[in-house]
């Protein structure tokens, strides 16, 4: 019998089935509200300013392509750390890895995890990005939700929030998202940070905090402002940080695992194990863009015209979302949708069904995921008219 005689692929997650249909779909006028990338107005992913430049100084200067460490390149590590972290937490006491993307910074991540305490259970926001879950599922990882997003109100279940977490147990991990929750656009204050981290400590239980979109909430210190003052509170933390998004770097996978712990030595001992989770599994992490990050963020030049680049792209989105807030109020002759202007970064949750947002797809050529997520990075001035139409009609 061949090996793969009666072999099924699993199904593709939500997003990459709106992405698949979204590229099937003919219609002149369809408008891509779904997988999380940034777009100009003319729906181009661009390249960066900087990153151009770091890049043609990297092809101009570089005289090999030898090896790098397992775990990355260790000035990588302390660009992206001091970027996220900044004086939070004493550099002793981090331990960091170079991964493919953020993806493969959460895999690391929940890998060690495992293998610190295989019985670990991770808490995970409901709802959450469905990567995720399905990478605890693959790990067979035990994962439970919390809650935290009410869609009655398009704000945080505060009480439920911190009920949940009061009911986690020592040694079980609680998936943060650092700004920008992914999907709800919902995000913690500097309280509910603190809130956490009184919890985390009295229950015993350790904060992983997943950062995707540092720069696209408020800026870039004040997206990790809660982020740090978690970390500074609590013994031992995990975040797992992503370049895709605000450096442009999507194609070329740039990720970073961060692992506080409670002392210097533990955290020798889990750098030297992060290593070999690399060694397990691709040997040597990506190495080009990493490089270019650590380019812009050690040139002070390339920083500011980083920041400026990025903060550009956050005003973009920022325009789309209050102009679709309001065309969804003329529309819908209601406040309804006045939630919107209080989410962050590139999404917000609708409350759409999954037969609505079916509906709006196949007779309005508007694509968003199937439990209402938009990407408001995917509308330009001209589609927010349509768009609101096309939900204020369908959503009622
Ligand atoms: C998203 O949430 O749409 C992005 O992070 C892309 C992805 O890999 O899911």
């Amino acid at each position: 019998m061949p090996l793969f005689a009666s072999h099924q692929a699993p199904t593709p997650d939500k997003i990459l089935r709106v992405m698949q249909a979204f590229r099937e779909d003919e219609r002149p006028d369809k408008i891509d509200l779904g997988v999380g990338v940034y777009r100009t107005p003319d729906g181009k992913t661009p390249i960066l300013r900087a990153v151009k430049t770091a890049e043609q100084r990297l092809i101009d200067g570089q005289t090999t392509k030898g090896y790098v460490g397992l775990a990355g390149d260790p000035t990588f590590h302390t660009a992206v750390r001091d970027l996220v972290l900044g004086p939070a937490v004493p550099a002793e006491r981090i331990a960091a890895l170079a991964t493919p993307g953020g993806t493969g910074a959460v895999r690391q991540a929940f890998e060690l995890v495992k293998l610190a305490r295989p019985a670990a259970r991770v808490w995970t926001s409901a709802p959450t990005w469905p990567n995720h879950e399905a990478i605890l599922d693959t790990l067979a990882m035990p994962w439970r939700p919390y809650r935290y997003y009410c869609p009655e109100t398009g704000g945080i279940d505060r009480a439920g929030l911190l009920e949940d977490l009061s009911r986690t147990e020592t040694g079980d991990v609680v998936l943060l998202h650092g700004c920008c929750h992914n999907p709800t656009g919902a995000d913690l204050t500097l309280d509910d940070w603190d809130a956490i981290a009184t919890i985390l400590n009295a229950r015993g239980a350790v904060p992983m905090v997943d950062l995707a979109y540092q720069g696209f909430g408020q800026g870039v210190e004040t997206d990790v402002a809660g982020l740090r003052r978690l970390v500074s509170a609590v013994p031992e933390a995990l975040i797992t940080v992503s370049a895709s998004k605000n450096f442009g770097l999507y194609r070329d996978r740039v990720g970073l695992v961060l692992t506080v712990c409670d002392t210097a030595r533990a955290a020798t001992a889990v750098q030297g194990t992060l290593a070999w989770l690399n060694r397990q599994s691709y040997a040597f992490p990506p190495d080009h863009g990493a490089r270019v990050v650590t380019e812009i963020l050690g040139d002070a030049s390339l920083r500011a015209d980083w920041e400026a680049e990025l903060d550009g792209m956050r005003e973009r989105v920022v325009a789309m979302r209050l102009a679709l807030s309001d065309a969804l109020r003329a529309e819908s002759g209601s406040d309804r949708f006045s939630f919107l202007q209080a989410h962050n970064g590139m999404f917000t949750l609708l409350p759409a069904t999954s037969d609505q947002v079916a509906t709006l797809r196949r007779d309005h050529a508007v694509y968003m995921i199937d439990d209402g997520r938009i990407n408001l990075a995917g509308l330009t001035p001209d589609t927010v008219a349509p768009a609101a139409r096309a939900i204020a009609s369908v959503l009622g």
